[in-house]
């Protein structure tokens, strides 16, 4: 295990589990560089034909650790940002990716989804895109992504208040493909990914490249970036990372808009 994320090689589909159940998944700059390398290696391998991504434990993923986001914030930078390699990377990434969503998807955890071409959920699995509680804004190209599949009002429903939202209407609203029992999860997902691999895979990529302009999506990740830079340096946000670290709810109410 790379920090975090398993990567197996097995029968043609490469499958990357997110391991850090303790934190409930969530992503530190190691683990993004880990998940980016296995989506390159998907691409670029000849010898795999599809890429699983699943997790351990009960959350899919919290989402960005937000220690990484407040020492970000306070001027404190990795060597380098994994996290916007790994947006690019999907964004660029022409494998089919298959997902197995088990529990929470917070954050990335959610607008990597919409990333992947075919998304399972367990019953009890949630998306939670709580961008605007953290005084931030959405990212992964998401707040172009997201009304596109859903339509605004849904999406800004989901960024603005940040409420979870139940697996079974993620499936109505055509974020993910549909819901299954939590203990036929991986098997089932399993099933999809060997079904993928098993295509003609020149086909299958030419026609996730043709219905993806990566272009547009690098070109509105740069536009969320340098939002999202401000917005970590914000009042609103330190609120909400300090309140985080200290268990207690953030209250937005005495900061001016900033
Ligand atoms: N970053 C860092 N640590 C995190 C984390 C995150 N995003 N999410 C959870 N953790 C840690 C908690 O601090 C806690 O650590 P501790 O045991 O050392 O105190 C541990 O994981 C378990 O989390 P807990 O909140 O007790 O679990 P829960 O089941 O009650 O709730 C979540 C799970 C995911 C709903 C909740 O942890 C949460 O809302 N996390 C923040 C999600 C978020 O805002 N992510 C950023 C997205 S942009």
């Amino acid at each position: 295990m790379t920090s975090g994320v398993k990567v197996e090689l097995s029968n043609d589909v490469l499958v990357a589990t997110i391991s850090r159940p303790e934190k409930k998944n969530a992503l530190t700059n190691d683990m993004y560089g880990a998940l980016s390398d296995a989506i390159v290696r998907a691409d670029v391998d000849a010898e795999v034909r599809a890429l699983l991504i699943q997790a351990d434990g009960d959350a899919f993923t919290a989402g960005n650790d937000i220690s990484d986001f407040a020492a970000k914030a306070a001027g404190r930078h990795p060597e380098e940002h994994h996290a916007t390699r790994l947006l690019r990377v999907l964004a660029n990434a022409t494998v089919p990716i298959i997902a197995a969503v088990q529990g929470k998807a917070v954050g990335v955890g959610t607008t990597m989804l919409l990333h992947c071409d075919y998304v399972l959920m367990s019953k009890e699995a949630q998306l939670i895109t709580p961008f605007v509680n953290l005084g931030l804004v959405p990212e992964a190209a998401s707040s172009y992504l997201l009304p596109l599949r859903i339509g605004y009002a849904r999406a800004f429903e989901m960024f603005a208040l940040g409420d979870p939202l139940p697996a079974e209407t993620a499936v109505a609203w055509g974020i993910a493909n549909k819901v299954v029992p939590a203990e036929q999860l991986r098997a089932e997902a399993r099933r999809v990914a060997d079904k993928m691999a098993s295509k003609p895979s020149g086909s299958l990529t030419a026609t996730k490249r043709l219905m993806r302009d990566a272009g547009r999506l690098l070109a509105q990740m740069d536009r969320e970036d340098t939002t999202f830079e401000e917005r970590l340096k914000s009042a609103e946000a330190k609120e909400a990372f300090d309140a985080f670290a200290q268990k207690r709810k953030p209250d937005f109410t005495k900061i001016a808009q900033s």
